[in-house]
């Protein structure tokens, strides 16, 4: 079973997408809103019985429901206003996935859990220690995200179809995250090969910066993070051992320990089953340590 807390719109979008990929007979939507993840399953039902699709969504506002779940996700937590950055919700965010942590270890002890809620690396890391959970069990979702519209800005400077394109995108969920335009190929082909660095660069920048243009423009970013969660949840079921960026615990990794943040993770049925260590150029080292920093400042902030 797979269990969402947090039921709104990415909530709602997860949900959707996993059921979509028939990876699981039945997913959990959990909220402390009365009456809203009882309502977006009863819709999400509707829409999968006229497509045939037999799995059962239930909505409820008791945590002990989630028992059993082999994968919790953890979306609760206020979404980023309009010029507000992902580190803004720090503060307000930690209490609420403290909380739900503290349910999952009481209900849903043998769970993977895929933290989600914002600002995600410090989530993760604060999901990590206070689950206690080993830490190939404990991994969030944000680059995966940040590489869909790496993707899409590379689909739009080329021409060429997205299913040819394969990128990186790690680092911190945020500010300073950083798109591989030298480990990001079209059919085999160097992306650096195919466009210029003027262009790349753009393209890198742009990565950056457009969450906060769709959240400005339709005031949520939905779709895209409903699908990425939903990627990684197939990756984990069907064992695939596809290599994703996630938000993990790093021991040494990179030459950083006591932090969480997106490196590329083989992903299977155990979770990271191993982190894939690139070598980064002065560059690409510089922006990572800036995310390094960024985390591990609000980090040090949370009282754990
Ligand atoms: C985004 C949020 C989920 O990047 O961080 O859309």
């Amino acid at each position: 079973m797979i269990t969402i807390v947090g039921s709104g719109k990415v909530g709602g979008a997860a949900a959707l997408f996993t059921a979509l990929r028939k990876v699981t007979d039945e997913i959990l939507l959990l909220d402390v809103v009365q009456g809203l993840p009882q309502g977006e399953a009863m819709d999400l039902n509707h829409m999968l019985s006229e497509k045939g699709i037999d799995v059962n969504v239930r909505g409820s506002n008791d945590y002990s429901e989630m028992k059993g779940s082999d994968i919790v996700v953890v979306v609760a937590g206020s979404g980023r206003k309009p010029g507000m950055t992902r580190m803004d919700l720090l503060k307000i965010n930690a209490s609420i996935v403290k909380g739900v942590v503290e349910n999952i270890k009481k209900f849903a002890k043998d769970s993977m859990i895929i933290p989600v809620t914002n600002p995600l690396d410090p989530m993760a890391y604060l999901t990590y220690k206070i689950s206690a959970f080993q830490k190939s069990r404990v991994f969030g979702m944000g680059n995966m995200l940040d590489l869909s519209r790496f993707i899409q800005f590379i689909h739009e400077a080329t021409g060429y179809s997205r299913n040819s394109t394969r990128g990186l995108v790690i680092g911190e969920h945020g500010e300073n995250m950083l798109p591989l335009p030298r480990y990001s190929t079209i059919s085999g082909v160097p992306l650096t090969s195919l466009l210029p660095k003027q262009k790349t660069d753009e393209i890198v920048q742009n990565t950056r910066q457009v969450a906060a243009k769709v959240i400005e423009l339709k005031g949520a970013t939905v779709h895209a993070p409903g699908n990425a969660i939903s990627a990684i949840i197939e990756a984990i079921i069907r064992d695939t051992r596809q290599v994703i960026p996630v938000a993990t615990y790093l021991d040494g990794e990179y030459g950083y320990s006591d932090v969480s943040i997106g490196v590329p993770a083989v992903i299977g049925k155990n979770g990271v089953e191993k982190i894939v260590e690139l070598d980064l150029d002065s560059n690409e080292k510089e922006w990572f340590k800036k995310g390094i920093e960024s985390v591990k400042t609000a980090i040090s902030s949370l009282e754990l």
